[in-house]
């Protein structure tokens, strides 16, 4: 019964690791998924989540009984905070709803299924490029995925006036999806300025926002600071969806934490809104897994703890930038032709590098070096040891 079935091909992003496994080369680098590494190239468990995984073990009182279908309360509550800031007027009023899911990936998955169910305007934008994931997430919920135009390729920077005319040209309603910093795969995120001009736009359309929020804290190393855009659009007192993923800036990527928040206009929507949230669950995976919720409540909700996280953090961040200088003086102390001043300008984990798809499968084959074909560069996964390799493929990629 199964022999119609075709081979498919691997996740464009995910894929690159499968690739980058199978090959015996000792100079390979993997440079695809969005996966912090130490300098010495190795995965990183920050020291505050061991100290929170110790605590949890030591607990004897904990048990692993189920949580309820939202998740934990105490994470749903610090996440909320997190992102919409601890004297968000939202928060204080109750019209937020917010419910536990597994990263982003889960958290946009649950707001595309009750978007679905109860939002009456079945279309998303999403923008050009995005996040290899989006367009499935909510293609595969029944809503029509369309784009707008965001990177321009001729500046490497932002093409705000098509961005806007694209939202001005949007179906009124449409819901949009916004990366709340460091855009994957570009690093290119507007201004404070720009974000206000997109919000007046879209409020005054009424496209609701759906922010992904898988950064904070990569895009400036301050948290507040890179949910700025988050929190202009809930200032406003309109309603808006964020989610969550701690798999980066908690480096909890294979916990699968995340949250969905889902601003409302009134508590008593609010209300309604989660008791719908939980039919979604529901029938999907019942409840949320309580560990790796419980390791970020305990790092949230303890200011000293919290305070080693944001230090962790910023020394994350920080070799990141110092990555993008080292690859930039590499290659203009080589002479490769080209403005090479994004890969400074660029901000978060990646490199939008502008290499093409021949160019990439070249490094790739005579270097070892492993990226998506979009020519994104995972900088998180870049070491000062390797920076040179990376210059030399990067140089004879383009020379060629
Ligand atoms: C990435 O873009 O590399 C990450 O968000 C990981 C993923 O799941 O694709």
């Amino acid at each position: 019964v199964f022999e119609h079935i075709l081979q498919a091909s691997e996740d464009p992003i995910l894929g690159v690791t499968v690739a980058y496994n199978k090959d015996p080369s000792p100079v390979k680098l993997n440079l695809g998924v969005g996966a912090y590494r130490t300098e010495e190239g190795k995965p990183l468990v920050l020291n505050v989540v061991r100290r929170a995984e110790q605590m949890l073990v030591n607990d004897k009182s904990r048990v692993k009984e189920y949580l309820p279908i939202v998740g934990l309360a105490d994470f749903n509550k610090l996440s909320a905070k997190l992102i919409l800031g601890a004297d968000s007027p939202a928060i204080q009023e109750n019209r937020v709803t917010t419910v536990q899911c597994l990263s982003g990936t889960g958290s946009l998955k649950i707001g595309a299924e009750f978007l679905y169910r109860h939002y009456n305007q079945h279309t998303i934008l999403i923008p050009k490029p995005t996040w290899g994931n989006h367009a499935r997430i909510f293609a595969l919920s029944g809503i029509a995925v369309t784009s707008y135009r965001y990177y321009d390729p001729a500046t490497r920077g932002l093409n705000f006036e098509g961005l806007l005319e694209d939202l001005g040209s949007a179906p009124s309603g449409a819901i949009v999806l916004l990366h709340a910093c460091a855009h994957n795969p570009t690093g290119v995120d507007p201004t404070p300025q720009q974000w206000e001009k997109i919000r007046q736009l879209m409020r005054s359309k009424a496209l609701l926002p759906f922010f992904d929020s898988a950064y904070q804290g990569f895009a400036s190393g301050n948290l507040d600071t890179d949910a700025h855009s988050v929190r202009i659009f809930v200032a406003d007192g309109g309603e808006c969806l964020v989610a969550q993923s701690y798999a980066k800036n908690m480096g909890l990527y294979g916990e699968r934490v995340g949250a969905l928040s889902i601003v409302c206009r009134t508590p008593d929507v609010a209300g309604r809104v989660e008791s719908q949230l939980k039919l979604v669950i529901r029938p999907m995976y019942s409840n949320p897994p309580i560990h790796g919720a419980s390791i970020v409540a305990r790092i949230l909700k303890d200011s000293t703890m919290y305070q080693e996280w944001t230090v962790e953090l910023k020394a994350m961040a920080d070799r990141i930038i110092s990555m993008r200088q080292k690859l930039f003086d590499a290659l203009r102390n080589k002479g490769t032709p080209g403005d090479w001043s994004h890969i400074i300008k660029q901000i978060g984990m990646f490199t939008f590098t502008g290499l093409n798809r021949n160019q990439v499968s070249f490094m790739t084959e005579e270097y070892h070096i492993y990226m998506t074909s979009d020519g994104r560069i995972s900088m998180a996964g870049l070491s000062s040891k390797t920076v040179p390799h990376l210059a030399d493929a990067i140089h004879a990629a383009v020379t060629r």
